[in-house]
Order: structure tokens, then C-alpha cells, then sequence
């Protein structure tokens, strides 16, 4: 049974103008332990069909779909409670705006044991050790320390970790991961991918990857989406995508990546960094 199943999905938000389409018709399924991407250029509906399937898009939103069920549960016309019991727990998110996700009137660490309570019923001390692992998990130093302080006294990046700490937390059945190391450097970048691709080894994690990152997609997915004008333009298995493309656009979309045919590469830092000493 496919742990995510939409059909025809369209998000039509209102405005001064009239209503605006901002997902098309989309289809899509994800399967338990399964990675799908979806890439595509920005403003191609990713992050708005994701949130619709997660219950999260603001009232201006109409949401309609022939299909959507999570788990054998019918999304469609469930209420407001019970799908809370669901999102943050067994179908969660890592936010494409890390800040702005994060409430500024809380600590961080308030946020991540709030999860742990709701969801887990972990008295005081389990939340505490099971925050502290998660930190440790994401990459976040002094992590005991850093449960005190404030989404505005760290940086983007640290953010963008307590957000995907929050995220798997409860070991999610599905997770959505909206340009999930876009803040990070490439050393925590990896170590989080790793991360959340050792989830979905050991925990038969779904993983939707929605990302700009074509190389992320080669490491990382199964099958890749490419969405263009919140229409599904294409979907492959990612050897045949990057192999042989069906579409135009697709095409366009590969095309149009950094040529690495010559052979030249950036030098690291590192290199740079013991050029400089040697001087
Ligand atoms: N709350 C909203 N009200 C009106 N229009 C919206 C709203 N949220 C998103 N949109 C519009 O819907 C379209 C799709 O937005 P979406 O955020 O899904 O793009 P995206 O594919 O995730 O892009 P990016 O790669 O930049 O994140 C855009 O044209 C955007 O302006
Ligand atoms: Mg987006």
C-alpha cells in the first residue's frame, strides 16, 4: 500500500486579481522506505502542493483532489483535530523558511520537547535526553546549551537544523524535506542527507526530496517529478530521467546545469587556505 497517495490534486488561491492555479492537476504516490523528488523551477507549485497535503496552506487557499490518503487515512475531508494528530507525528516537514517557522517567542528547545510531548508523551527528563540526541543528530553543537536559546540568537543554518530535528522527532512515517540543506555548508549538508537518508533505511522512512539540487537528486532519489507551472511535466525512475529525458523541459532543466565536461573544478578552501600559508 502506498504510504502517500494524491490524484488531480489543484490549489487555487484567491486574490485581488481573481483566483490564481497555482498547482494544476498533479499526481503523485510515495511508497513506504521510497525517496521522490521533485524539482522544478521556482515558483512550479512544489512547496504549495506539498503544504496542501499537508493541511498547512492559509484560508486563500482552495484545495481540491480526486484522491488523498496517507497511510489508509482519507485526508480529504477529515477535520482540522484529526489531522494534527497526524502532522508533526507520523507525516511531518522540514520548511522551506526555517526561520519563519520557528516561533520567535519560544526557545528552541521549548519547541522540539512541545513535539515530543504532544506527540510522544515523554515526561520532562525523556524529552530533554530525546532533544539533546536530536540536536546532536542534525549537527548542532553544545546541544544542551543550545535548547536555552532563541530561534533570533542562531544563525540561518542552525535554524535550518532545529527545523529538521523538530521534523523527524517522532521518527515520521513520511517525510516532506522542502530544500532541506539550502542554508547549510557542504560538509552539514551531507551530514544531513546522510542523516535523513539512513532514516528512511532503518525506519522504512518515505522521503519526498523537494530540491534545486540535481546532484542531491542523482545521491538521493528513487524517482523524480519535474513540475513546471504546478503541471507534472515528467516522471522517471532517476536513471532514465538523467539518461534519457522524455520532455522538452526536462531537457532544458538538465541542460541548463553547470558543465562539468572540461574537467576544471573551484578549487576548496582548504587548497586555497595551504596555498596561502605556503607563501
Ligand atoms: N499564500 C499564497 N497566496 C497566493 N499565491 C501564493 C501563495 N503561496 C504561494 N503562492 C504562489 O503559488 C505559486 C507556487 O508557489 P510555490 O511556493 O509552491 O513555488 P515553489 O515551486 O515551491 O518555488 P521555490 O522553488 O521558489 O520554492 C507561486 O506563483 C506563488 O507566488
Ligand atoms: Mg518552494
Amino acid at each position: 500500500m502506498a504510504l502517500l497517495e494524491i490524484e488531480n490534486l489543484v490549489v487555487e488561491f484567491q486574490t485581488s486579481t481573481g483566483a490564481f492555479r497555482a498547482v494544476d492537476g498533479v499526481s503523485l504516490k510515495v511508497d513506504p522506505g521510497e525517496v521522490l523528488a521533485i524539482v522544478g523551477e521556482s515558483g512550479s507549485g512544489k512547496s504549495v502542493s506539498m503544504l496542501a497535503a499537508m493541511g498547512l496552506l492559509p484560508w486563500t487557499a482552495k484545495v481540491t483532489a480526486d484522491k488523498m490518503v496517507f497511510d489508509g487515512q482519507n485526508l480529504l475531508g477529515m477535520s482540522g483535530a484529526q489531522r494534527r494528530q497526524i502532522i508533526g507525528k507520523d507525516m511531518s516537514m522540514i520548511f522551506q523558511e526555517p526561520i519563519a517557522s520557528l516561533n520567535p517567542c519560544f526557545t528552541v528547545g521549548f519547541q522540539i520537547e512541545e513535539v515530543l510531548k504532544i506527540h510522544l508523551g515523554l515526561d520532562k527528563a525523556a524529552r530533554r535526553k530525546r532533544a539533546i540526541e536530536l540536536f546532536e543528530a542534525v549537527g548542532i553543537p553544545n546541544p544542551a546549551e543550545r535548547l536555552n536559546h532563541f530561534p533570533h540568537q542562531m544563525s540561518g543554518g542552525q535554524c535550518q537544523r532545529v527545523m529538521i530535528a523538530i521534523a523527524i522527532a517522532c521518527n515520521p512515517k513520511l517525510l516532506i524535506a522542502d530544500e532541506p540543506t539550502t542554508a547549510l555548508d557542504v560538509t552539514i549538508q551531507k551530514q544531513i542527507l546522510d542523516l535523513l537518508m539512513r532514516l528512511q533505511r532503518e525506519h522504512g522512512m518515505g522521503l519526498i526530496m523537494i530540491t534545486h539540487n540535481m546532484g542531491v537528486v542523482a545521491e538521493t532519489a528513487d524517482r523524480v517529478i519535474v513540475q513546471y507551472k504546478g503541471r507534472k511535466m515528467e516522471e522517471a525512475d532517476v536513471l532514465s530521467l538523467f539518461e534519457a529525458p522524455k520532455s522538452d523541459y526536462t531537457r532544458a532543466l538538465l541542460a541548463a546545469l553547470p558543465d562539468n565536461a572540461t574537467g576544471d573544478r573551484l578549487p576548496t578552501i582548504g587548497e586555497l587556505f595551504n596555498q596561502g600559508a605556503a607563501q
